[in-house]
């Protein structure tokens, strides 16, 4: 049903914690036009908040982006609750207090004697069970889950996550309230890390394990996923933003949640940086040093220039071939265009999710003379390189030369099974897909809501489209049989639709 066919209906909304994510609540809650009835055990807390919001508000004015009028309005709705008890009168209450079980269904408990039993109890949980929570309460078909992203204000999405008793209403109206507060409403089941936490696994997870293959380190990794991938910033940098002692504990959550899942599988260097108190920007060191709140970024190597080799180009994938052919002649360096390659040649291989050794024998070429490049993305804005154990050094440096030759940047790395993009693109679609299989949420919602909660430059359906699900599928399918590894296992839905040719945001029609 359309969120915008159920009125709401509440009045009086709430908050018990008014710690970073109640107050915005709280903020939007009023802008709302609800009245906000804010609880918090810290003597002053409240206070506190309040003050906050209305210092936002004020600023606002000031901005003229509301009128003063407007502030003091908002200003008026915002009511301290001096217990508990003062409660009684509202309609739904969200909590935000300490992430515990027993704390949150110890509270829900003495809210079911406080309000009346038509009242919403709502939890802002990230990584406990609502169903759980529910359980508690005598009746749990009012119990809901109203997920924010911090700040609240900012982050323009709020997950809406029914129970297994949610009763249908109660999700109608607390969707319909998500979009009064001016917020996309993302429908996800009770499941663990909901939608957005959970599509959120494979890019830091992969990025790791690409690390920890000693593929690239994290300057470079962090490169080609802003350059080549479009993403806001790479893996190691969001890792840092967050702090490992924040986005280790979620990782481990989600894992064992879903019972060692092997796609989610955390890396042990997160674990070991964690014990060494690397967390990233807050404690001044993670993958990254910090002087004085500013990232400090290792230079890129340099690329020496070479002189103009012969060139051959596998004609694996033709349209990536006259793509690299068409750099080649910019270039100025002569193209070999026999079957075989000469023996000085520098060959140039496109693999999809094969590493370059593999790739070289497979098409019988002596490995000595290859470099793969990676084209998934095409060539534009960075190219990534990978070369055998065993290619020859010279003529390493001269493809990064000729790819480096207009002023695109060239990234070099170890040889690897599926680049780096490949990789961590493959896995972030695949998580999507089984995210879309399992039923978690509509696959117009999963787009949505990674790209409003995560800052994808697409949904991991829509990315899959981008890139081409056969292509992906690929990659997952190689990736498999040369590490044997069940993370790669491409979900279902991926692989139908791959081999349909459909669209990876299609339902099952009927
Ligand atoms: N911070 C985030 O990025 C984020 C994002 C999404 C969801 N969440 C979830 O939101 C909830 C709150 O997180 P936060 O970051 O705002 O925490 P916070 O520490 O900033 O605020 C929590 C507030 O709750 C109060 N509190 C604790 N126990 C209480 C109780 N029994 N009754 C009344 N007040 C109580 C504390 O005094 C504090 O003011 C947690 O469940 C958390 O998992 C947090």
């Amino acid at each position: 049903m359309s969120n915008d066919a159920v009125a709401h209906s509440f009045n009086t909304l709430g908050i018990v914690g008014t710690g970073a994510m109640g107050r915005g609540i709280a903020q939007l809650a009023a802008q709302a036009g609800l009245n906000v009835m804010l609880f918090d055990v810290k003597e002053g807390a409240v206070a506190e908040a309040t003050a906050f919001i209305h210092e936002l508000w004020q600023r606002s004015a000031d901005k003229q982006r509301i009128t003063q009028a407007q502030a003091e309005q908002y200003g008026e709705r915002l009511i301290e609750a001096p217990d508990l008890a003062a409660l009684a009168s509202c309609d739904i209450v969200v909590e935000a207090i300490i992430e515990k079980l027993e704390a949150k269904q110890g509270l829900f408990s003495d809210l079911e004697g406080i309000v009346r039993q038509d009242a919403v109890l709502a939890t802002n949980t990230s990584s406990l069970s609502v169903t759980a929570i529910a359980a508690a309460c005598q009746h749990p078909e009012r119990v809901i889950g109203f997920h924010f992203f911090n700040p609240v204000p900012l982050m323009k999405i709020v997950e809406v996550i029914p129970g297994l008793r949610t009763a249908d209403t109660v999700t109608q109206r607390v969707n319909a309230l998500g979009t009064a507060m001016g917020h996309f409403t993302a429908q996800a089941t009770d499941t663990p890390g909901f939608l957005v936490n959970h599509a959120g696994r494979a890019f830091g997870t992969e990025a790791l394990r690409i690390l920890s293959e000693s593929v690239a380190d994290p300057a470079t990794i962090d490169r080609i996923m802003v350059d080549q991938g479009g993403f806001r910033m790479g893996p190691f940098t969001l890792l840092d933003l967050t702090g490992l002692d924040v986005s280790h504990a979620v990782m481990e959550s989600v894992y064992h949640q879903y019972y060692e899942e092997p796609r989610f599988r955390p890396s042990p260097l997160t674990r070991q940086r964690l014990s060494a108190g690397l967390l990233g920007r807050k404690t001044g060191e993670g993958f990254y040093r910090y002087v004085d709140g500013q990232q400090q970024m290792p230079e890129e190597p340099a690329i020496a220039t070479a002189s103009p080799c012969p060139v051959w180009i596998s004609q694996d994938d033709p349209g990536s071939a006259a793509q690299l052919a068409e750099l080649v002649a910019t270039a100025g360096w002569p193209l070999e265009s026999a079957d075989q390659p000469s023996s000085e040649a520098l060959c140039l291989l496109t693999p999809l999710g094969e590493d370059t050794t593999q790739c070289a024998l497979r098409q019988g070429l002596n490995a000595e003379q290859c470099v793969a490049v990676d084209m998934l993305a095409g060539l534009d804005k960075r190219r990534s390189l990978m070369a055998s154990p065993i290619t020859r050094p010279e003529l390493v440096n001269a493809a990064a030369s000729l790819l480096n030759a207009d002023g695109t940047p060239v990234s070099t790395l170890q040889d690897s099974t599926g680049f780096v993009l490949q990789r961590v693109v493959a896995c972030i679609v695949n998580v999507g897909a089984d995210i879309a299989q399992q039923g978690v949420a509509e696959p117009a919602t999963i787009d949505r809501a990674v790209e409003l909660g995560l800052g994808y430059p697409f949904g991991p359906l829509r990315m899959g489209d981008h890139y081409g699900a056969s292509r992906i599928l690929t990659i997952l399918n190689n990736l498999l049989a040369a590490t044997g590894d069940p993370r790669y296992r491409p979900s279902p839905w991926l692989r139908r639709r791959a081999a349909l040719g459909m669209s990876l945001t299609d339902r099952p029609t009927g």
